[in-house]
């Protein structure tokens, strides 16, 4: 699939098909996890890959009812829970050395749509939840603290194609030379 196929193809997926994802499958998807960029080459990502149906269901407890992606997280055979090493990212020689702090969330985040377009250029669906308990989520996977739960995502097979929101023109959002709302 050529890349900008992907990117501008791509869409949120919240109804899946049960069918198990082969473990090809998954394991392409998580190169792409693995060849995203990050500080200093430092790949503070790491992945839970949920399949058993008894922790799919806890993890499924810490989404709030409003949250459109709560029945994907039963729905699908697979949630892969990303997360990052804390204290990595955004450091030299241990002491963080920009006013940004940690860079986890910023890593972990390419590493998220990295998984996601190659998920989507093998025929998977997938959508980025963000709004659950993460205390919670790590509480039930049994996450050290040296680590923290980010995102999680399903990964399956789509049932529906997600609908298409919009996005603002270039304009709104590129500016020449300095930074301007005029463009
Ligand atoms: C950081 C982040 C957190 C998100 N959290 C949720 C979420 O908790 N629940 C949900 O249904 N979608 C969530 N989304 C998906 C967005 O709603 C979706 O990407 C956006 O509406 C654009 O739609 P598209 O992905 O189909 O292009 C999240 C996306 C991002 C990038």
């Amino acid at each position: 699939m050529d890349l900008m196929e992907a990117i501008k193809g791509r869409r949120s997926i919240r109804k899946y098909k049960s069918d198990p994802v082969p473990e090809e499958i998954f394991r392409a998807v998580m190169e792409a996890v693995r060849w995203s960029p990050s500080w200093a080459n430092t790949q503070c990502w790491e992945v839970v890959a949920v399949r058993d149906p008894g922790v799919k269901s806890e993890l499924a407890t810490v989404l709030p009812k409003e949250n459109p992606a709560l029945p994907s997280m039963t729905d699908a055979p697979l949630v892969l829970v990303l997360c990052g090493k804390k204290g990595i990212s955004g450091s030299y020689k241990g002491q963080t050395v920009t006013v940004k702090g940690d860079w986890l969330m910023f890593d972990t985040g390419i590493a998220m749509q990295s998984l996601c377009l190659a998920a989507h250029a093998l025929g998977l669906g997938t959508v980025v939840v963000g709004m659950f308990d993460h205390k919670k989520a790590e509480k039930i996977l049994g996450v050290p603290q040296d680590v923290e739960v980010v995102a999680m995502t399903p990964l399956g097979y789509p049932a529906t194609g997600g609908s298409t929101p919009k996005r603002k023109d270039l304009s709104e959002f590129v500016f020449t030379d300095r930074y301007s709302k005029k463009g």
